[in-house]
């Protein structure tokens, strides 16, 4: 078990890179195998969720090497249409392969998806769309059997924007004779990263960004080099860290259009944010307003994997503010973690009153998701003593050692490997 120490009070100031997006490389990853040349992807971190997706590519017969920041795909020896169970169900991400599987062989054989504990998570969406395909589906000891043999181009219609199901679909189609059409698509900057990136290997995808994506199939695509976006929940994350603490950063490779909704958020606040480019500056006051309503909602809404961060800097804040959960029923686990550090936060089904509070203190804590963990440390920094945060290798699954970026914008905060 990994935990995370953390002095608070410090103010955070200083510069730091935003490293690229778990969200984009993942996806990415696994459309990688849509050729059989290879694929090289710059400037990707070191994340726990991004090692296991190469350890899935590298049981289907895919060579997957880490040079520096870039994972080097060799899909050639690609030679199987089942997954395996075991390090399927560490990510949820590893349903992605479910369509790119689908185009190279024409079957697939899936397992049930794992990854963080915030809700049911159920993968509906992405068998109705791929039915709509044509593809034969059936569900057999737990193991999902994919028959793609009557599989066609054609339209789709989603009955929610899922992001991985539009994904899903989305590279399924890229290889099929004809036209299809995805309607009600989610609308993720990393959807379009996505395109950008089938694009760049010889698909012909339009729309993404848009409530519909259009796909001319293709007979072949071909290996690229590609640097996946940055990732906007990290840059997110470090913005509320030095919100909380009364500082002031600058970050670079920052895609602040994607960011709106929470730069909005943070300047209701009171936060000054100066975006150029790729830039963003943020200032933050010595102490933070309420802010009066946030509500999670599919892209360009609020995006759901900055809630509890905000929760964070709400129960700081001078007042009241109310946070609504629309995406995910389970994102409210880390709010008794924040009561005991001193926060009064109610929660009600997806509804959460937070009464800021002026102190926080330091006590142990532990993260039980990605995002929650990072909410803690949020927190963290901010409180009066030594926080410590259990089960950090969490918060491993999207940030690449959140205590150096911490640190190298002046927090103090290490990390303890306890070997248990
Ligand atoms: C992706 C992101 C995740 C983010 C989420 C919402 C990746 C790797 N992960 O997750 O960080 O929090 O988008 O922005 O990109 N749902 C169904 N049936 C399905 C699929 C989803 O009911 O078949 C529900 C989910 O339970 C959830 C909602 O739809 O309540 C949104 O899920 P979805 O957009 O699919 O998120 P993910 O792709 O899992």
């Amino acid at each position: 078990m990994s935990v995370l120490r953390i002095c608070g009070g410090r103010r955070l100031e200083g510069e730091w890179t935003v490293h690229s997006a778990k969200n984009a490389v993942l996806p990415i990853m696994a459309a990688s195998i849509l050729t059989d040349e290879k694929t090289v992807l710059t400037d990707c971190p070191l994340l726990s969720d991004i090692g296991y997706m190469g350890d899935i590519l590298e049981t289907l017969g895919c060579r997957v090497e880490r040079r520096a920041g870039s994972i080097h795909i060799d899909p050639q020896g690609l030679c199987s249409w089942e997954m395996p169970d075991a390090l399927s169900k560490k990510i949820r991400s590893s349903i992605f392969l479910m369509g790119p599987i689908l185009a190279r062989f024409g079957k697939a054989a899936v397992t049930f998806p794992g990854g963080c504990e915030i809700g049911l998570r159920p993968i509906d969406l992405h068998l109705s769309g791929l039915r709509q395909l044509g593809v034969d589906i059936r569900e057999e000891g737990g193991m999902i059997y994919c028959d793609g043999s009557c599989m066609k181009a054609g339209t789709v219609h989603f009955d929610y924007p899922s992001v991985g199901a539009t994904e899903n679909v989305m590279m399924a189609a890229v290889l099929l004779p004809g036209r299809t059409v995805l309607h009600n698509v989610a609308r993720e900057p990393e959807i379009v990263d996505l395109q950008q990136f089938l694009r760049k290997m010889g698909a012909d995808v339009n729309g993404a960004g848009t409530h519909t994506i259009v796909v001319e199939g293709v007979h072949k695509l071909h290996g690229v080099d590609y640097q996946p976006m940055a990732d906007r929940i990290v840059a997110g994350t470090l913005l509320a860290a030095a919100a909380a603490t009364g500082g002031s950063i600058r970050l670079y490779r920052t895609p602040c259009a994607e960011l709106c909704a929470v730069f909005a958020k943070l300047r209701e606040m009171g936060c000054a944010i100066c975006e150029q480019d790729q830039t963003a500056v943020l200032q933050a006051p010595s102490r933070l307003n309420a802010f009066a309503l946030l509500q999670t909602q599919p892209h360009p809404g609020f995006p759901t994997d900055m809630q509890v961060q905000m929760l964070a800097l709400a129960a700081m804040a001078k007042e009241t503010s109310v946070v609504v959960e629309n995406v995910f029923e389970n994102r409210f686990t880390h709010a008794g973690d924040l009561n005991r550090m001193g926060a009064d936060i109610w929660v009600n089904g997806r509804t959460a009153v937070v009464k800021g509070t002026e102190r926080l203190f330091g006590t142990k804590v532990a993260a039980r998701d990605l995002r929650g963990g990072a909410a803690l440390a949020i927190a963290a920094l901010a409180a009066e003593g030594e926080t410590t945060i259990e089960r950090a290798e969490l918060i491993d699954r999207g940030y690449e050692r959140l205590e150096e970026m911490l640190s190298a914008l002046g927090a103090q905060a290490s990390r303890m490997d306890t070997g248990v």
